[in-house]
């Protein structure tokens, strides 16, 4: 690192994020121009160090904020409240965040009242609807509206900041650092976390893997969504249902009942990002609500059933490799099963499709960081293939 290198601290604190930035603070480190401070917030915990231990990533900083059942405005409060410290101490010249989280949101907001530029890393996703994702939608709309550099992961992105009047000269198409994250685990040779994984990935059984966590999902439609995946293996006593699910008590406890007493249903804690992986290549379905999972499992052709009513992940539809179906169990039932029995109807959504990266995505991010310092020059933007 050069004596005039921009400092940069990269702030997260959920296992999504970690898992996006990892590949960043590694291309940052890699790169003199730069001097790269993770920093965490901790509103996740087991599932945040997770993916740091995988990942070999030390954080010079962790406010250790995650607390049982935590409401998002205690989060938000102490995130911003810490971060503020941590700015203080390190004074850097610009912050990343990434994505919609409450960390993210909070610490986008700390860096900018302290005058400090923001870099937000998946910039643009919008579905359109306030209350959904909630509060992620809020949060990502906040976070254009304080950040200096938007890297947006796809056009479709970037166009959406467009049309709500962000400087274009400001919004760069990287693509998502996921895809550069999920090349790299694909490189990791190693035996499961736990034996019985590895046996349960290749004993030959069809699996389904199935994760649903969102916050407007809980409750009615959390449940609805346990039963679906009961009524799925009692119809289907031939396929396994592998179900790492969420550390959320919120969750645990509204899906766990519907389903522990079926013995084709596998509950596990969460997987590490390497056995998780393992396990989207491994299986022939995917049934989950999260936003990572959408963008990842197109790329190893693995057809995604998404219960939810809306996606900020559109390309992966046009695509044709994800469906929307709500946290609706009929749906959800009708939907997988055709999916089993159909193969013409498997066969259309089986399609290997890359939209949102081609693994470059975190040398795009430092590159138009560069060039928001006035350390580099422009480059092209992705463009998927
Ligand atoms: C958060 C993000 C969501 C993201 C998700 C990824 C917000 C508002 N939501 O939601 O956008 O999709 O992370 O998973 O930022 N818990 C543990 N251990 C952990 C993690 C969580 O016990 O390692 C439990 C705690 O009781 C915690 C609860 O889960 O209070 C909820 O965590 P929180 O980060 O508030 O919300 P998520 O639903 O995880
Ligand atoms: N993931 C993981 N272990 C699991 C479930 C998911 O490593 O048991 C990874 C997954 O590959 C994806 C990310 O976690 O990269 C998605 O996180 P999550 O669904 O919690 O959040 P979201 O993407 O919805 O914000």
């Amino acid at each position: 690192m050069s004596a005039a290198a921009t400092k940069v601290a990269v702030v997260y604190g959920t296992r999504p994020e970690a898992i996006k930035v990892a590949p960043l603070i590694a291309a940052l480190e890699d790169d003199e121009r730069f001097d790269a401070t993770a920093v965490v917030t901790g509103q996740h915990r087991e599932m945040l160090d997770q993916v740091n231990s995988l990942f070999e990533i030390v954080p010079r900083y962790d406010l250790d904020l995650m607390r049982p059942g935590q409401s998002l405005n205690s989060i938000v409060a102490r995130a911003i409240d810490g971060v503020d410290d941590v700015m203080l101490i390190e004074r850097p010249d610009l912050v990343v965040v990434q994505g919609d989280t409450s960390t993210a949101m909070a610490a986008g907001l700390a860096a900018f009242n302290r005058g400090i530029k923001v870099v937000h890393l998946e910039a643009g996703l919008r579905t359109g609807d306030l209350d959904s994702p909630f509060p992620e939608e809020a949060n990502r709309r906040l976070l254009s509206q304080v950040s200096r550099l938007h890297l947006a992961p796809t056009a479709h992105a970037a166009e959406n900041l467009l049309r709500e009047g962000v400087d274009p000269d400001r919004v760069r198409v990287t693509g998502n650092t996921v895809i550069d994250a999920l090349l790299t685990a694909s490189r990791w040779v190693r035996p499961s976390d736990d034996p019985a994984l590895d046996a349960l990935l290749t004993e030959g059984r069809p699996i389904i893997l199935a994760t649903a966590h969102r916050r407007e999902n809980q409750g009615d439609a959390m449940a609805a969504i346990g039963s679906a995946l009961a009524d799925i293996a009692l119809a289907r006593p031939d396929v396994t249902i592998l179900l790492p699910l969420h550390r959320n008590p919120v969750v645990r406890d509204a899906v766990i009942p519907r389903v522990e007493h079926l013995q084709n249903v596998a509950v596990t804690a969460p997987l590490s990002y390497a056995d998780f992986t393992k396990a989207m290549a491994a299986a022939k379905l995917v049934l989950t609500d999260s936003g990572g999972v959408q963008e990842e499992a197109p790329s190893l052709g693995k057809p995604v059933l998404v219960m939810r009513d809306n996606t900020e992940r559109p390309e992966a539809l046009a695509a044709g490799t994800v469906r929307l179906v709500g946290a609706n169990r009929a749906r959800i039932v009708a939907e997988t099963l055709r999916l089993l029995d159909d193969p013409r109807a498997y066969a259309e959504m089986a399609n290997t499709a890359n939209p949102y990266g081609d693994g470059l995505a975190s040398r795009r991010a430092v590159a138009a960081m560069a060039e928001l310092v006035g350390t580099g020059k422009r480059e092209a933007d992705f463009v998927p293939a």
